[in-house]
C-alpha cells in the first residue's frame, strides 16, 4: 500500500537532535535545537511552574475537555503579556485568542485560517527565517518567497534590503516577522527600525504576522514586544500573532503557545475567532490540559509572576554572559572577528561557520550545530564553553 511512499529527509533542527541522542561519545554538545540549558547542562523546571504543579497535582482534579480554542485564564493571561495589559485593543475586544499546541501549532492554524480568509495572498518570510516557517505555509497551501534580512558580509541586518523587498509586495501579502531573538540569526530591528516597517506595512495594506517564540530573552518582556505594541499604535486594522512559552516557561513538551488574531472591531474579531474554532476543531479538537493550566497559574498570580520574571531574568543574563564569555574565548584564541555574537539577541547565533566546519565540528567534537552554522548559544554554560571555543578555533583555521 505504501510502496511508493519514499523517504522524506530528515528535519535540519529535531533531526539533528535525533542524531545527537545517539551519539555515544562524552561529553557532546548539542548546539542545534533551540533550548535553554542551565549552568549544569539540564533543561530548568522553573519554579514558579513547579509551584503550580504541585498544587495542581494537591487538587487532583478531573481532565475533562477544554473550550475548542482553551483555557480561557490562559488566553486573556496571554493577552495581557503579548499586547500589554492596558492595551486599547483589548478594551476593545477586537484580540481574538486561542491557546495552541505551542508556537508551530499557532504558526499553522493561523496559516490556515489566512489560507482562507485571503486565499490568493503570498507569504514573504525573511531570507533566512526558522527552517520550519516556509514548511508550516506551503503546508497550509501558500507560495512563500523570501525577503532581505540577513547580510553576511556584517553578520547584521539588511535593513535597506528589507525596506526595498516589502516595498514591491502586492496589497495583502502576508508578511512574517519575528518580534524578537531572529531565529536563526540573532538579529533584530531597533525601535526605530520597527517604526519605519511598522509605517510602510501599513502603508501598502501588508498584513503583519508576528511570530514572538522567545519573549523576554533579549531585553525583557515588554521591551522584547515592541514590535506588537508598535503595530497596535499604528491604527492598522488587522495583524496575527504567534505566540510561546516553550522557552519562556522552559516548557517546551507541554506544547503551550497562543494564537491572536486581532480584528477591525469587537464583532470582527468574534466571527474570526468563530473560523478558528472551526479550523481547531477539524486538526486536533482542543488543546491539553496541563501546560496552559501551568502558565495560567503563573501568570494569574502576582507573586508567581514576580517570581517568574525574576528566573526569566536570570535566563537571559545567562545567555549574555555566554555570548560573552564565546567572545572573548574566540578572541584569546586569535580569532577576534567573532565580536558579532555579543550584538546578536536571543538563543541564537548566525556564527558564520560553513557546512564544511559545522561537520567537523560534529565529526571530529561532537558539537552539534545545525548546517546554515546557527548555533544556540543558550546550550553554552562554563563546563562546555572552553571546549566549544577551542573546537570553533580548531575548525576554523
Ligand atoms: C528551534 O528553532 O530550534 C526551535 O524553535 C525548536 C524547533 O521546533 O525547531
Amino acid at each position: 500500500l505504501f510502496a511508493s511512499v519514499e523517504m522524506t529527509p530528515g528535519d535540519p533542527i529535531l533531526g539533528l537532535t535525533e542524531a545527537f541522542v545517539a551519539d555515544s561519545r562524552p561529553g557532546k554538545v548539542n548546539l542545534g535545537v533551540g533550548i535553554y540549558y542551565d549552568e549544569t547542562g539540564r533543561i530548568p523546571l522553573l519554579r514558579a511552574v513547579r509551584e503550580v504543579e504541585e498544587a495542581l497535582a494537591r487538587e487532583a482534579k478531573p481532565r475533562g475537555y477544554l473550550p475548542i480554542d482553551g483555557l480561557p485564564a490562559y488566553n486573556q493571561a496571554t493577552q495581557k503579556l503579548v499586547f500589554g495589559a492596558e492595551s486599547p485593543l483589548l478594551a476593545a475586544g477586537r484580540v481574538a485568542t486561542s491557546q495552541t499546541i505551542g508556537g508551530s501549532g499557532a504558526l499553522r492554524v493561523g496559516a490556515e485560517l489566512l489560507r482562507k480568509a485571503l486565499p490568493k495572498a503570498k507569504v514573504v518570510i525573511s531570507s533566512p527565517s526558522w527552517e520550519n516557517h516556509r514548511v508550516v505555509f506551503n503546508a497550509a497551501g501558500f507560495d512563500v518567497v523570501d525577503y532581505a534580512y540577513y547580510d553576511a558580509a556584517t553578520h547584521g541586518l539588511d535593513f535597506a534590503g528589507m525596506l526595498a523587498d516589502l516595498g514591491k509586495l502586492e496589497p495583502g501579502t502576508v508578511v512574517l516577522l519575528h518580534a524578537c531573538c531572529h531565529n536563526p540569526t540573532g538579529v533584530d530591528l531597533s525601535a526605530e527600525q520597527w517604526k519605519q516597517v511598522v509605517a510602510l506595512v501599513k502603508d501598502r495594506g501588508l498584513l503583519p504576522f508576528i511570530d514572538m517564540a522567545y519573549q523576554g530573552f533579549d531585553k525583557g518582556i515588554d521591551a522584547d514586544a515592541t514590535a506588537v505594541r508598535l503595530f497596535a499604535e499604528s491604527g492598522i486594522e488587522s495583524f496575527v500573532v504567534a505566540n510561546s512559552y516553550s522557552k519562556s516557561f522552559s516548557l517546551y513538551g507541554e506544547r503551550v503557545g497562543a494564537l491572536s488574531i486581532v480584528g477591525a472591531n469587537r464583532e470582527e474579531a468574534l466571527r474570526v475567532q468563530s473560523l478558528v474554532k472551526r479550523i481547531i476543531r477539524s486538526i486536533y479538537s482542543s488543546p491539553s490540559t496541563h501546560g496552559g493550566a501551568l502558565v495560567a497559574g503563573v501568570l494569574n498570580s502576582a507573586e508567581l509572576r514576580a517570581l517568574w520574571e525574576q528566573e526569566l531574568t536570570e535566563m537571559r543574563e545567562r545567555i549574555h554572559a555566554m555570548r560573552a564569555g564565546m567572545v572573548q574565548g574566540l578572541a584569546a584564541q586569535g580569532a577576534a572577528q567573532f565580536g558579532f555574537i555579543q550584538q546578536q539577541a536571543g538563543m541564537f547565533s548566525y556564527s558564520g561557520l560553513s557546512k564544511a566546519q559545522v561537520d567537523r565540528l560534529r565529526e571530529e567534537h561532537a558539537i552539534y550545530a545545525i548546517g546554515t552554522g546557527r548555533i544556540c548559544v543558550a546550550a553554552l554554560n562554563r563546563g562546555n564553553l572552553d571546549n566549544v571555543v577551542a573546537a570553533v578555533a580548531a575548525v576554523i583555521r
